[in-house]
């Protein structure tokens, strides 16, 4: 059974952020313009783990703190909530009938480091949003909506992603046995909150008790903008690597050791780094890598460094493309790490296949993109990764992407417009009340 979680949060302190914060929720009635300030109410401590910048990660206070403050809005909206077994948070919308299979809406309230407010958050603030709408309508359906706060999207504490989303897919085997910096499992950290690591798996829904997933985002890129749309239809989500390489050379002297008898590790992972960037640029449009992440050891000014780790991040459309790309890097840094003779070990860590939307479902989607905006749906290929990836193995997926300005995202300079999200909500809820019964899609 999914558990309800203890909170830890000082509800003094809580109370007293509050009132100092200047971004509190003003707009009573369900609205885009409250959805952004619901977000940018969201962007500062106590919601955020440092005051520099957002940053929520994985159970930490910040999002402990969230996941409160976002179940009263659940609750307000008319929906009844619980905390499952991997620290998600859902809110259920009843079904005329009691029991009925729901729709899922969902996004991710978690956040990477120095984050905007708006990458996940609004999309799990949306979901509230059209219930609150449907609920002061007195409307309802045949089946139950049910809203999903998801607590790891992003990978951002722990060196995996999307494990809470893959818990409630049912597509977990095990609960990964990793730390995050500090020195904390999953397990002790679930533990932390007063959740059971043994019963994480329970977090799963059967495949009888969902009718399709919905995810609005925002769309983290400029084409929406270019092309002057509010919202996109998303029909496919990208592939995805995530690799951890080491290089490992040695320690020496920096005044003493002379440039040709060196095995500097942060040299060669320089070189790799350069390498791994023109074999993104010269492969197709839609190929993308990034090194995002990287310790050096020992880390001092006058030491030649001997080890180095680092990240690799690799995208394309279509698993091909990006299976390529990794084998021609692989091959390119094995060729570094000889000539410069350092040991090196590259190790994949995260593997996400492309995923196409649902037709029908996307087919119903861009029927309502034109209904509340007059144009026709654009269609657009996701290369950030979404909760919706996961959520396709257990249901029909379908996304809503929402224009944000100049495409910036991961970024502190993230921004929507009030009218967008507006855009936004209103497809959603013309989306939601056209979906047919499950044996239609
Ligand atoms: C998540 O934002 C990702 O695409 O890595
Ligand atoms: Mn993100
Ligand atoms: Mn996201």
């Amino acid at each position: 059974m999914a558990q309800e979680v203890t909170f830890f949060i000082d509800l003094l302190t809580l109370e007293a952020c509050m009132q100092i914060l200047p971004n509190v929720p003003c707009v009573a009635d369900a609205s885009g313009k409250r959805a952004v300030q619901r977000c940018d109410f969201l962007g500062h401590i106590p919601f955020s783990d440092t005051s520099e910048g957002l940053f929520r990660s994985y159970l930490s206070p910040a999002y402990m703190a969230s996941v409160k403050q976002v179940r009263t809005w659940m609750e307000e909206a008319g929906m009844h909530c619980r905390i499952d077994a991997a620290g998600n948070l859902i809110g259920r919308y009843e079904a005329l009938t009691p029991n009925a299979p729901a729709l899922l809406i969902g996004s991710h309230l978690d956040s990477v480091k120095n984050a905007g407010k708006y990458d996940g958050t609004l999309g799990v603030i949306l979901g509230i949003e059209a219930i609150a709408r449907f609920h002061a309508q007195q409307k309802r359906f045949p089946f139950a909506i049910e809203i999903i706060g998801f607590g790891d999207e992003e990978g951002s504490r722990f060196p995996v992603s999307m494990l809470t989303s893959r818990a409630v897919a049912g597509s977990l085997d095990t609960l990964p046995d990793v730390q995050d910096t500090q020195g904390t499992s999953i397990q002790q950290a679930l533990q932390e909150r007063g959740l059971d690591p043994a019963c994480y798996l329970e977090a799963a829904y059967k495949p009888s008790q969902v009718l399709a997933y919905f995810e609005a985002h925002i769309e983290q890129g400029p084409v929406l903008e270019s092309t002057g749309h509010a919202v996109g239809l998303v029909t496919s989500i990208a592939a995805q690597y995530r690799f951890k390489v080491t290089m490992k050379g040695m320690a020496g002297h920096a005044g003493t050791l002379p440039m040709h008898l060196r095995q500097d590790a942060l040299a060669a992972a320089a070189e790799a780094i350069c390498c791994i960037e023109k074999i993104a640029q010269s492969g197709p449009n839609d190929l993308v890598a990034t090194v995002g992440q990287m310790s050096v050891k020992p880390g001092a000014p006058n030491i030649v460094p001997g080890w180095v780790e680092f990240s690799i991040d690799v995208r394309a459309g279509t698993e091909d493309v990006r299976n390529t790309a990794a084998e021609t890097l692989t091959h390119a840094l094995q060729e570094i790490s000889q000539k410069r003779g350092v040991e090196m070990q590259l190790t994949l860590q995260h593997d996400l296949s492309a995923t196409q939307c649902n037709p029908q479902l996307s087919n119903i989607l861009a029927a309502s993109i034109h209904t509340v905006t007059g144009q026709t749906a654009y269609p657009l290929v996701s290369g950030a990764g979404h909760d919706a990836m996961i959520m396709a193995a257990l249901a029909p997926v379908c996304m809503l992407f929402i224009r944000c300005e100049k495409g910036i995202s991961h970024n502190p300079a993230e921004a929507v417009q009030d009218q967008d999200v507006e855009t936004a909500l209103r497809v959603m809820c013309d989306f939601i009340q056209n979906i047919p019964s499950e044996k239609a899609i």
